[in-house]
């Protein structure tokens, strides 16, 4: 037979069939997917990947598949748009009340429903842009009768305190009467148009990871992602979050104020507001790209203050940490980071559906939101109930799956943390937390071995041991996206012992390659 052409992404293809990691996987079950060889024999491979985070329960988890068959034979409408869903509130419900457990709060949150992770990430930036517009537009609503007050209290006696004044209309404004408030009211709404004109701008760590569409992308650190489309959408400052400084002076730098009057004892006085312009800062409580790092408790203090100074909202991405993965439903009740906002997606489908979830502090919410947002998909019946019997299954059994994510991940970390200790030549840090680990190698860039230094230098490095881990010790392990020295290992809760030992042999197998500087076996073994 002729071969087929490709045509589904064929430089991936290729890429992929390059490194080996080119297998058409025809089952999945748990932590593992078969494939056939070439005398057409089912070979399980032990996936460490686990759809990128998105299998909290298993691959084809037999609880979640017969809840799915049995809304398909009823014949469940899937696609009901514009009608009720009680279900979905089923769903925000249920995510409350997880909620309010873990950060011991009674606030509620409003659901807004997306598709996948990065479309939940832009759901909470269009709702944080439109609340700060709406903000914007009721601060500027304020100033104008304050403008008003001002000229009616000059008319009737008041007057006017030099400070600022004569920066703002020149130096013959020094006590202004009643023809000079007219010309200072106009000279202030001449400068808070042109500030109000600011574009707003995004704060996150460096490391970010939020997704790729184009207002997500913008979001995510790496430039080879995020530099060609710049141009798309609004600006993004990464903060390196061990540097408070930095974190004070990018603030500074970017805080803007609106020009505003108040009346005191007949006196008025020029001030400055808070000119929202500073959109939303969003972080992930584990960095998942950047190469499994879980954010430092104090640091994640200091955004929440530097936050509350200036009222800007905080996006928590959840993504790839929520969903019991890292012990807990909220990655981010670990470190007291509540948000403003949190996005869930991933694992919210259960490994089967598609599902993203953007949860709005009922204080921040803006109902308009509903009239100006929406995608044909997002809140189907499927995916929203398989999202609810999900977290009924993380729930069941007073948490028992948050606990086996916390037991199951100590006791792959500290395997990993043997191989740390044996092999610090080339394993140079073991991190993580539950179910969302990283095993980061040492940079390969000077290996005696073309094969190893092209990959490491190429940045390919993890892809490079990932195929040799497949085809050596059918075990699939991905790195993680903007670090790939770090292999990132987010297998089920239901990851048994047997299968923690045999990732320890393949790589143990990988490190003794590697240590041999080995690069054709890890290429072509
Ligand atoms: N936010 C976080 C924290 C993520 O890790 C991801 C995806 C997204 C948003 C975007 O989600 O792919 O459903 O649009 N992380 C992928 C990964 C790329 O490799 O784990 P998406």
């Amino acid at each position: 037979m002729v071969e087929k052409l490709e045509l589904a992404e064929p430089h991936l293809a290729g890429w992929l069939s390059s490194l080996g990691l080119g297998v058409e996987y025809i089952r999945s079950q748990g932590n593992t997917l078969f494939y056939r060889d070439d005398q057409g024999a089912e070979i399980p491979v032990l996936d460490l990947v686990g759809g990128y985070g998105s299998a909290i329960l298993g691959h084809n988890n037999p609880e979640i598949v017969a809840y799915a068959k049995s809304l398909l034979d009823q014949g469940t409408p899937i696609h009901a748009q514009f009608s009720r869903h009680p279900y979905a509130n089923d769903l925000a419900w249920k995510i409350n009340r997880i909620l309010q457990r873990e950060f011991g709060t009674d606030e509620h949150y409003s659901a807004v429903f997306a598709n996948s992770g990065a479309e939940a990430v832009e759901v909470a930036v269009k709702h944080a842009e439109l609340d700060r517009v709406m903000r914007l537009a009721e601060l500027a609503e304020d100033i104008e009768t304050h403008l008003d007050r001002a000229h009616a209290a000059v008319r009737s006696g008041a007057h006017v305190a030099g400070d600022g004044v004569v920066e703002l209309l020149g130096p013959e404004a020094e006590s202004a009467d009643a023809g000079d408030i007219a010309r200072l009211t106009d000279a202030i709404r001449i400068v808070n148009r042109e500030r109000m004109a600011a574009r707003p701008v995004f704060l996150a760590p460096e490391g970010s990871f939020h997704g790729k569409l184009v207002g997500s992308v913008q979001l995510t650190h790496n430039v080879g992602y995020r530099a060609p489309f710049t141009a798309l959408a609004a600006r993004c400052r990464f903060v390196p979050l061990d540097r408070p400084d930095v974190l004070e002076k990018i603030v500074a730098e970017e805080r803007r104020t609106l020009l505003d009057l108040i009346v005191e004892d007949d006196v008025v006085r020029l001030i400055e507001r808070e000119l929202p312009v500073i959109c939303a800062f969003i972080l992930e409580p584990i960095q998942g790209e950047a190469g499994i790092r879980v954010l430092d408790q104090d640091a994640v203090r200091r955004v929440q203050e530097v936050c509350a100074t200036i009222d800007c909202p905080i996006i928590v991405d959840e993504v790839q940490s929520g969903m019991g993965r890292s012990g807990a439903f909220f990655a981010g009740s670990h470190l007291g980071l509540q948000g403003d906002y949190i996005t869930l997606a991933k694992s919210l489908g259960g490994g089967i559906a598609k599902a993203g979830l953007t949860l709005i502090r009922g204080s921040r919410y803006r109902t308009d939101f509903e009239l100006v947002h929406s995608s044909t998909f997002a809140k189907d019946s499927f995916s929203t109930l398989i999202a609810g019997r999900t977290v009924d299954l993380l729930e069941r059994d007073n948490g028992r799956a948050y606990r086996l994510a916390a037991e199951r991940g100590d006791r792959l970390l500290a395997m990993l943390g043997r191989l740390e200790e044996e092999f610090g030549d080339v394993v140079k840090d073991v991190r993580g937390k539950g179910l969302m680990i990283g095993l980061e190698f040492h940079d390969q860039s000077g290996s005696t071995s073309g094969i190893i230094r092209e990959q490491a230098q190429a940045g390919l490095l993890g892809y490079l041991f990932a195929g040799y881990l497949l085809r050596a010790h059918a075990i699939r392990i991905f790195p993680t996206a903007s670090a790939t020295n770090t292999l990132r290992l987010e297998p089920s809760v239901y990851l048994t012992d047997d299968e923690i030992t045999r990732a320890d042999k393949g790589l143990r197998g990988l490190i003794a390659v590697l240590r041999r500087q080995d690069g054709e076996t890890l290429l072509h073994a």
